[in-house]
């Protein structure tokens, strides 16, 4: 049997799938179960400093390989959660706070917070595609992804990984940016902007009009962008974006990821993702002589 076991920033993960933020990740009770259900490790919900409503609804649909969102950041605020994390904690399992702010001060307050609460690693959301002032408006720029970086990297002592967006023109260079602020490890890639219009009613789809698109149809941008960084940092990337195989997963190691995030899968196999991606890697691994996960990291770059 080939072996699953990755380590990230210090993290040692039983397999290299992560629940990525937003997907079953406003309750503990929720992201317990993903980590019972075998997920390496999981990320919260974006957390931000005070409780936010979201967007109105239509905040979700779908479309051909996969699915545009643009909830709005909803979230109970950061005081609030204390209790979700004790639930999520439970299960002894890596979990990764994932905070959004409109400024330093508001994200460091926030990771020392997540700290407090005992979370193991912190992820900054500097790619949210559809929220004024926050997200990517913020990750779009390499000055301040880098002085947001180091801000929380000098407020806490756990790793602090960045999520970064695709919807800029170098994403290696934002990459560097999160590397020169200390960032521990990169998150790449967060959604695509999208939109998708309603034909009778002539307006678009969602509420808050575009949103962020996610999905298989995804995953060659999100590979693309990995094995850019892959380039570009030394520090190790956490690949994301139409993960649904166990190929797909080999592809994005192999395009430079160290571990792997999913979430549009999770609405179709649910409880069993995590055991099917394991599963799949498992046998791609085994089938093609790899002894581990690990050893795949990097190798469409021929250097090995
Ligand atoms: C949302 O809450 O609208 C999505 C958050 C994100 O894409 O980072």
């Amino acid at each position: 049997m080939a072996e699953l076991t990755v380590d990230i920033a210090g993290l040692r993960l039983q397999n290299p799938f992560i629940l990525a933020s937003g997907i079953w990740g406003e309750t503990g009770a929720t992201l317990a179960r993903a980590l019972r259900a075998g997920a390496g490790a999981v990320v919260t919900k974006s957390i931000g400093v005070a409780p936010r409503a979201g967007y109105a609804n239509p905040t979700i649909v779908e479309v051909p390989a996969g699915f545009i969102n643009a909830m709005g950041l909803p979230n109970p605020g950061i005081d609030a959660y204390k209790e979700e994390l004790e639930e999520a904690l439970k299960p002894g399992k890596p979990v990764i706070g994932s905070v959004f702010g409109a400024n330093a001060r508001e994200f460091c307050a926030l990771a020392r917070k997540m700290e407090g609460y005992g979370v193991h690693a912190l992820e900054l959301n500097l790619s949210c595609p559809h929220a004024q002032g926050y997200g990517a408006q913020l990750g779009q720029d390499p000055d301040i992804t880098k002085r947001i970086t180091a801000s929380v990297k000098a407020a806490v002592k756990i790793p602090v990984f960045v999520k970064l967006t695709p919807n800029v023109s170098s994403i290696a260079t934002i990459g560097k940016a999160a590397e020169a602020g200390g960032a521990d490890a990169v998150a790449a890639i967060n959604t695509l902007k999208g939109m998708a219009i309603e034909l009778e009613l002539c307006r678009p789809v969602l509420s808050h009009g575009s949103g962020g698109y996610s999905g298989p149809g995804i995953k060659p941008v999100g590979v693309a962008c990995v094995y850019d960084l892959f380039g570009a940092v030394k520090i190790p990337i956490i690949g994301m974006g139409g993960i649904s195989s166990g190929e797909d997963a080999a592809e994005y190691l192999m395009a430079g990821a160290t571990a792997l995030q999913v979430g549009s899968i999770v609405y179709k196999k649910r409880d069993r993702t995590f055991t099917h991606l394991s599963r799949e890697l498992s046998h791609f691994l085994s089938s093609h002589h790899y002894k581990s996960a690990r050893a795949l990291t990097g190798k469409a770059h021929g250097r090995s």
